[in-house]
């Protein structure tokens, strides 16, 4: 019999409540920034569903392939009883994880956590009917703040799949794996899926798709935050952007205003001007090497047990152990 929960560590008022004061210290600076994690209503899990299928998004099919190749061999280093997967979006991918716990014969629990709920939910109930052998626990919270609410006991694999790590900035990176560590016993693992520095011709339409799909989930957070915060953005006066930051091997993405105008956001009581051509950042998406992943996770606690590659270095899943 499968059981499924689903615990809430972030109401939809609290959401909002963070929503207002991110917006207002990120719109109200010069350059002006959003956190990516507003991307994720149910229009933008969708959208990012969309962009996985995409022949420009190669993060995807490569770390499937990868999982496909190397799940076994994960499951029994791990010997995982309960698989954590933070950001855990639709949990597609993750099956192949669930099957080789599985087959092992070591696996009894998954906990996905997000901080979409309609995603997160629906994730959960599929996987606890395709599953019943499982017990399924889905966890609402936001992965940047404490992760001290996530289970204890069993033998416990934390997985990060999707490239999602590089959308925190270095400092950002550091404080999370340190997070993970402090809720990891001697002996757990990590599983890290990361993008690598690839060359750029190969990376910016991946953020750039011909269909402009990755445009309309851009844009979608503009409407976001007309939903959830009273705002009057026009989203099509926005200018979907991806850039390669050579020096910090990373992928902003970015929405340009394609004139001068003023926004009102409702909640916030604030009218935000914007001259044409003028961006905000909304998302960054960093690019890895082994040896650097490695070395930071090695700062947080960690030993890097095995890092499985594909042929053309697009991407890594690493495999790290709590010391
Ligand atoms: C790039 S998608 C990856 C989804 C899935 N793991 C995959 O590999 O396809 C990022 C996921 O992380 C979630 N997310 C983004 N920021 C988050 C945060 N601060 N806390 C919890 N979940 C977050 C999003 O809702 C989304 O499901």
């Amino acid at each position: 019999m499968s059981a499924t929960t689903l615990e809430v560590h972030l109401s939809p008022e609290q959401l909002v409540d963070d929503m207002r004061t991110e917006v207002r210290a990120g719109l109200t600076t010069d350059p002006k920034w959003l956190s990516p994690k507003w991307f994720y209503d149910d229009l933008g899990s969708a959208l990012f569903e969309e962009i996985t299928a995409l022949p420009e998004y190669y993060p995807t099919r490569t770390e499937r392939a990868l999982l496909t190749a190397h799940a076994a061999d994960i499951a029994r280093r791990a010997g995982a009883e309960v698989l954590v997967e933070l950001g855990s979006g639709s949990s597609e991918k993750t099956r192949l994880l669930l099957d080789a716990g599985l087959e092992a014969g070591t696996l009894h629990t998954y906990v996905p956590q997000d901080v979409s709920i309609g995603a997160l939910e629906a994730a959960a109930d599929a996987v606890a009917r395709q599953y019943p052998a499982l017990e399924v626990r889905g966890v609402v919270s936001d992965f940047t703040g404490s992760l001290e609410h996530l289970p204890r006991g069993g033998r416990r694999m934390i997985a990060f799949l999707g490239g999602t790590l590089g959308n925190l900035v270095p400092d950002e990176r550091a404080d999370f794996l340190a997070r993970i560590a402090a809720v990891l016993e001697s002996g757990e693992h990590l599983l890290l899926g990361v993008g690598l520095v690839v060359d750029e011709s190969v990376v910016v339409p991946a953020y750039d798709d011909a269909a402009g799909v990755t445009a309309r989930f851009n844009r979608n957070v503009l409407d976001v935050l007309n939903h959830r915060l009273g705002a009057d953005f026009d989203s099509s006066r926005f200018r979907h952007v991806a850039l390669w930051d050579p020096h910090n091997e990373w992928i902003e993405m970015r929405l340009e205003a394609t004139d001068d105008m003023l926004v009102h956001i409702g909640d916030l009581d604030i009218d935000v001007p914007f001259h044409a051509g003028e961006q905000i950042r909304t998302e960054i998406s960093a690019k890895f090497t082994a040896a650097g992943l490695a070395a930071e996770l090695d700062r947080a606690g960690f030993d890097v047990e095995q890092t499985y590659t594909d042929e053309g270095r697009l991407f890594a899943l690493m495999l790290a152990v709590r010391r």
